[in-house]
């Protein structure tokens, strides 16, 4: 079931045009749905008109993900009719929602492929059948197969790499609806992982970010049973790879032994992203978040003792069906208390098939719109700190490249996350360099190199 088949089909000469929505998961899908598409013969390119075959990879996390989709599918329709020849595809996690495929098919018959997140890997196969068959070609598979190692895939070049450590989610926090479209955790073989870091050091790349719903968990389903802490370990040892960055943690499952490694390697950096979405305890309950603030806090002071100057950063939900007034306070007052570096924010929306969209207190649009613009105002203003505080200080730096706004000025990250523009040179791309940072924004920092 979870096999490749090699088909016969040519498409040399033939273009591809990929459209990726959504979080670094679906962008690390879409290097290898690219990948396979190369290995069949097509050529990338940007250009609609030129296209033979478009595939969008979908995200549906928040309706306005899916309305960009929808946007996008509603463009394409003018070019199918110019090129009959052309295959229009959808695929990612909102194809995996029940009733989809039929209600794209419904919706826009001029998409001609779906396709689900549990079986990328037949993408060639899927392309040979519309194109022998000359019919649409729908294959969702309801539940995940096994991993399939080894496909092919064009990453996006650059100084980071996304690998994929583990796949699904078993969380079922109420709000949300990645468990339903991305199936259950499943990890990837240590070996399989550590092999494939080891490849990107040849490639040129200096930075890797482990992919993972909730990385915490990784090989919890693996036979012998290994932790994400053992992993950081083995991929520590490889030489070449400057930085080790990770995500998403979940707060619940962060151990002390996974604190002590993250103190103690030297390539993993101090940079914790920690989804804390709310902080009212009974919001955090119906979010079946399983933490309360006080347990958060608890798990922040502890990193911060061992690492005193590491970076958190978090996402924040606001209007979770039931907030109340007082809840709300409570997130205002963890924010104080945690002084985030940086935070995602949300307004909650329902999502269909999710306990929370439910909950029958649902919570007034314009109470939402009034607390998401209290919590940015109070979030800007603490990240604006936390930045002023770094004047005058020295960091390390991987250079990324060319500013985009400003050609003369670099940019490059500090371990902590924080992006640094400074002037230097292109071919300073990819090092590692020391800065004294010199100015703060809300959102970067001003350096100069020493
Ligand atoms: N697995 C990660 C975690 O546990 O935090 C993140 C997953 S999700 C792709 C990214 C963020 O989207 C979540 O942390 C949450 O803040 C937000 N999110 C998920 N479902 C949502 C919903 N129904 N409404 C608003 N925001 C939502
Ligand atoms: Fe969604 Fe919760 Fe899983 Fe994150 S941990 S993907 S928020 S269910
Ligand atoms: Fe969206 Fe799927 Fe990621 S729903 S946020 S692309 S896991």
């Amino acid at each position: 079931m979870n096999q490749r088949k090699t088909i016969n089909i040519e498409h040399k000469g033939l273009h591809y045009c990929l459209m990726t929505f959504g979080c670094q998961m679906n962008e690390r899908d879409s290097e290898i749905l690219a990948g396979m598409l190369q290995e069949m013969g097509y050529q990338p390119t940007g250009e609609l008109n030129k296209a033979d075959i478009i595939l969008l990879n979908t995200c549906c996390v928040r309706e306005t993900a899916e309305n960009k989709v929808w946007g996008r599918i509603g463009e394409l329709k003018a070019l199918k009719s110019e090129n009959p020849d052309l295959i229009i595809g959808i695929c990612g996690c909102m194809t995996q929602q029940s009733e989809m495929a039929a209600k794209v098919r419904r919706r826009a018959p001029h998409v001609e492929l779906v396709f689900g997140t549990h079986n990328v890997h037949r993408l060639p196969e899927l392309v040979g059948k519309i194109k022998e068959e000359r019919q649409a070609v729908i294959d969702i598979w309801e539940t995940e197969g096994n991993i399939v190692e080894n496909l092919p895939s064009k990453r996006t070049e650059g100084i980071r790499a996304y690998v994929t450590i583990m796949y699904g989610c078993n969380n079922f926090c109420t709000y949300c609806i990645v468990p339903y479209v991305r199936g259950r955790e499943r990890s990837r073989l240590p070996a399989d992982v550590i092999r494939e870091v080891a490849g990107l050091v040849s490639e040129g790349f200096k930075e890797v970010m482990l992919l993972g719903q909730n990385v915490n968990s990784y090989g919890k389903d693996l036979e012998p049973k290994t932790e994400f802490a053992d992993l950081l370990q083995e991929l520590d040892r490889i030489e070449g790879m400057a930085r080790i960055r990770y995500m998403t943690s979940h707060p619940r499952d962060f151990n002390d032994k996974l604190i002590d490694v993250i103190a103690s390697t030297e390539k993993v950096c101090e940079h914790f992203h920690l989804p804390v979405q709310a902080g009212g305890n009974n919001v955090l309950k119906e979010m079946n978040r399983g933490y309360t603030k006080e347990s958060y806090l608890n798990l922040v002071n502890k990193i911060r003792k061992k690492m005193p100057h590491a970076s958190i950063t978090t996402d924040l939900i606001v209007g979770f069906p039931g907030e109340t007034d007082d809840d709300f306070r409570e997130t205002l007052d963890l924010l104080q208390q945690v002084r985030f570096d940086a935070a995602f924010t949300f307004v909650y929306n329902k999502r269909s098939g999710t306990p929370a969209a439910e909950m029958t207190d649902q919570v007034h649009d314009q109470v939402k719109k009034e607390r998401i613009q209290k919590l940015i105002t109070l979030q800007n203003s603490i990240s604006q700190e936390n930045n002023l505080a770094q004047l005058g200080k020295t960091h390390e730096i991987l250079v990324e490249g060319v500013n985009s706004g400003n050609a003369d000025l670099m940019e490059g990250r500090t371990r902590t996350n924080k992006l640094v523009f400074f002037r230097g040179t292109p071919e300073m791309t990819g090092r590692l360099l020391q800065v004294r940072i010199t100015e703060a924004g809300t959102w970067h920092l001003d350096g100069e190199l020493i």
